[in-house]
């Protein structure tokens, strides 16, 4: 073959093979435009569901930022002089609250303590199980005492309503605001000057962590925040904080009784997770802005008024009901065991950390006078007792069998025991768990029956008037 043909020909294959190329770049190009625009589309479509599911999980959040921002500017933006700090509506926010000067003096009112020495105390999440018990026990001993919570849905908010409205009549007002609400937060710390905080403002519950992580983010990670930059930053002098963290921080540490110097760096669920960076979050706030802090690790607490999530509470409600009820097992066969600490033994653990919480030591203008306190503490009752007897006592208590399925532990956020070592609240403020679990689940049945209106036979306590309405029973799943 002549060498001019070969070349040629090798030529035409370079070409061939360089169309091909460039055919296949092409290729790979509109695959590429292809799939950015699908993601780009996707992306919208994920962003406005994203946006959708948080309108209807936060409509508070999103009326009060609405409201919030109508108001001329934001107060982290502006430098305002004292006197404007000591208004609460802040100028042309008076409709923000709807609700005037009247509501300002009604605010003013529940913060004010009503004895020489007693504490003015923020509660967060007051229209909760364990806020609602602390601000009364507060405003009992005549501490003052203003509540704030979302009232969200994530169990039966008339419980909610119900629980405000023993407060109301306590004369203690409890706001309808969410804490992520950074611009209300500064304005209210600003201008009511709180003693304290206790922040038990959170989204609870370990295994609906799994349906709804971000509510986690939300209210443990983002709203703790919000929380501390308020105090830190926007309230003078600053008060001191004392907030609920959780005993599920201790994860699947084996190591019993737990003590705070355990480890805390392998949490079993993501509500354990956020409860865990939560100690982070308020070590970073201590060491930067002496801001004093005291986190409280809750074991298990039930009682009166208690939360409808909770175990005790539902299987309650399934045995009353004739329903059946799912008990853990662990692996090697032993019963669930938990800690179960009794409300008003939390409630002295929490008045006891009020009490003792040193000053914080920062100050508006960014700079700290030395270190101030940072502390944890486990509130437990130190004596782990088997699921299976909690359901027992309810069973007497209730005069009605549990129809009982005993499954395997899943290994999605519950952990087999719990176990408390108290010694360091028992040396600093004194406390001692002193309800056994017989004790403080007839009080909690006392109130169940009474509050649901449930006929119970057996236990002697038939209080069901015929005429009277019944409450809706509450619907959570077991946890
Ligand atoms: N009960 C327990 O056994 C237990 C155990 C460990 C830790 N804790 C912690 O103790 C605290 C109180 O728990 P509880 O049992 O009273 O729960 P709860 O759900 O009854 O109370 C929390 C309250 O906070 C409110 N809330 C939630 N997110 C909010 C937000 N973003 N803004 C404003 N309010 C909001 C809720 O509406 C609710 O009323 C929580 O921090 C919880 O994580 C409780
Ligand atoms: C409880 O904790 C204290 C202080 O850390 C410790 O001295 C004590 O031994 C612990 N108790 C038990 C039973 O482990």
């Amino acid at each position: 073959m002549p060498a001019g043909v070969v070349d040629a020909a090798a030529k035409g294959v370079k070409l061939e093979r360089h169309a091909v190329l460039l055919r296949r770049a092409a290729g790979a190009k509109h695959l590429v435009s292809a799939s950015s625009h699908l993601l780009f589309r996707a992306t919208v479509l994920a962003t406005l569901a994203l946006v959708v599911l948080f309108a209807v999980h936060y409509p508070s959040l999103l009326s009060h930022s609405f409201t919030l921002s109508a108001a001329p500017a934001s107060p982290s933006s502006t430098p305002r002089s004292r006197h404007s700090h000591r208004s609460l509506l802040g100028s042309g926010a008076s409709s923000s609250y709807g609700r005037g000067a009247a509501w300002e003096r009604e605010v003013r009112r529940s913060a004010t303590p009503r004895r020489d020495g007693a504490l003015s105390v923020l509660v967060t999440g007051a229209a909760g199980f364990v806020g609602a018990h602390c601000s009364l026990a507060l405003r009992a001993r005549g501490d003052g005492v203003v509540g704030l919570d979302n009232f969200n849905a994530y169990y039966d908010p008339s419980l909610k309503r119900a629980r405000q409205r023993l407060l109301a009549s306590r004369g203690v007002v409890v706001l309808d605001a969410d804490i992520n609400d950074a611009a209300l937060l500064e304005r209210l710390l600003s201008a009511v000057p709180f003693t304290h905080v206790l922040h038990l403002a959170a989204q609870a519950g370990v295994r609906h962590a799994m349906r709804a992580p971000q509510a986690y983010v939300a209210s443990n990670v983002a709203g703790l925040v919000a929380l501390f930059e308020a105090a830190a930053r926007h309230a003078d002098p600053q008060p001191a904080v004392v907030w609920a963290s959780s005993s599920s921080v201790y994860g699947l540490n084996t190591e019993a009784p737990f003590s705070e110097d355990h480890r805390t760096d392998r949490p079993a669920s993501l509500y354990a997770a956020t409860k865990k960076a939560g100690e982070a979050i308020a070590h970073s706030y201590n060491h930067i802005y002496g801001l004093s802090i005291t986190g409280l690790r809750f074991f298990t607490v039930y009682g009166p008024w208690g939360r409808p999530d909770m175990a005790y509470f539902s299987f309650a409600r399934s045995i009353v009901a004739g329903e059946p009820i799912t008990l853990f097992r662990t692996a090697d066969g032993a019963d669930a065991r938990r800690d179960f600490t009794y409300i008003d033994d939390v409630v002295r653990g929490c008045l006891g950390a009020l009490d003792t919480a040193g000053k914080s030591t920062g100050s508006k203008s960014g700079k700290k006078s030395g270190p101030a306190p940072l502390r944890v503490y486990n509130l437990g009752n130190t004596s782990p007792v088997p699921v299976t007897r909690m359901v027992a006592i309810l069973e007497k208590l209730l005069g009605k069998k549990a129809h009982k399925r005993v499954v395997t532990m899943p290994s999605n956020g519950d952990v087999p025991f719990t176990h408390a070592n108290v010694s360091h609240a028992a040396r600093d403020f004194g406390y001692r768990p002193a309800t056994s679990l017989e004790d403080g689940l007839r009080h909690f049945v006392d109130w169940f029956v009474r509050y649901y209106k449930v006929n119970v036979r057996g236990g002697g306590n038939v209080l069901a008037g015929k005429t009277a309405k019944r409450k809706s029973m509450p619907m959570s799943a077991a946890s």
